[in-house]
């Protein structure tokens, strides 16, 4: 049975024009019922609609803001932040050294939501100067939000309502948090593929680790920690799509790019790894990435691992 996430159905925007497709509960209502997902369709049930049976768009960006926000307490608490830094100070340090000097570099961040890991970046500086911060989403309520709470907070970064990919500057690094798992299929590598195919030099993804406890460890910490039945639902559902290290590190394998997972299954704490990222860098920023990650470059791995 294919697994879906709330979020994912009830709001859809085309990738090219940005514009927002009206959306009947009765399709959604249907498609969770063939999925044989009645705990979701009760939840859809209760979201409002027009006469033509169309979701109210405006309750649906509520709703949704307000599960990303309870998702943003969830990222504080896990020290995102800290864990997205851990990887790219070192890789920042790499590609200046391999970069003109003087180089400016930019980072976009990929279905940003509410921006929470640009808005870090830019609040602490952590990433030193000359390094612009972008965070992209489909989603024009998530970006609008993402933008007006960076302006209440004063922050040095930029949010956009783009596709990613149609953005008019190239990234120096895509990241993303938390999205990898919603590219299913020949999907997860297409979207890799096209930042390999632009002139970025890496990227970094962090994502929910597929671990045997990945499932039970998000559905109590989602339990505890959030109120919103979307978003308890959601948190569970996006556990049990999670990507394997394997499948991350085959979709990665493209020419140019050198894929890595850092802190794999078997190198890590199943109780202590919650999002692990998948890396793809230039192959010529090897040497110096690991050199500057120290000691725990020994936590970084490619394919090789796990070929048999
Ligand atoms: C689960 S949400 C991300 C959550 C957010 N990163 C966080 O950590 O709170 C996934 C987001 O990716 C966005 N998205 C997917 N593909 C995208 C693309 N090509 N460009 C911009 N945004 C994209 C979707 O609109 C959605 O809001």
């Amino acid at each position: 049975m294919p697994q879906f996430e709330i979020s994912d159905l009830i709001t859809v925007t085309d990738p090219r024009s940005l514009r927002r497709a009206p959306v009947r509960r009765d399709d959604v209502l249907r498609t969770l019922a063939e999925a044989g997902n009645r705990r979701a369709a009760r939840i859809v049930g209760t979201l409002p609609v027009d006469g033509d049976g169309v979701l109210d768009p405006a309750a649906v960006d509520r709703l949704l803001i307000g599960v990303h926000t309870e998702l943003q307490r969830l990222s504080e608490e896990m020290r995102i932040g800290e864990r997205v830094l851990h990887l790219l100070g070192p890789l920042l340090e790499a590609i200046r050294e391999t970069a003109e000097p003087g180089a400016r570099l930019r980072l976009v961040d990929i279905g940003c939501g509410l921006g929470y890991l640009v808005r870090r970046l830019a609040a602490t500086r952590a990433l030193g100067p000359g390094v612009e911060l972008i965070g992209v989403d489909l989603d024009a309520a998530l970006a609008g939000e993402a933008a007006r709470l960076a302006q209440a907070e004063g922050l040095d970064c930029r949010f956009v309502h783009a596709n990613a990919f149609d953005l008019p500057e190239a990234a120096t690094v895509y990241v993303s948090t938390g999205v990898l798992h919603h590219f299913r299929g020949p999907a997860l590598a297409e979207f890799l593929q096209a930042q390999a195919a632009s002139s970025a030099v890496a990227f970094c993804h962090f994502d929910i680790a597929a671990t045997p406890i990945t499932p039970l460890g998000a559905w109590v910490f989602h339990r505890a920690r959030m109120r919103h039945p979307l978003g308890r639902h959601d948190g569970v559902a996006s556990a049990r799509r999670a990507h394997s290290d394997e499948t991350l590190l085959h979709a990665a394998d493209i020419p140019g790019i050198r894929p890595l997972v850092y802190e794999p299954r078997g190198l890590a704490n199943p109780f202590c790894t919650t999002l692990r990222p998948l890396l793809g860098i230039r192959p010529h920023l090897e040497e110096p990435f690991r050199r500057a990650m120290g000691r725990a470059s020994r936590r970084l791995v490619g394919p090789e691992r796990f070929a048999a």
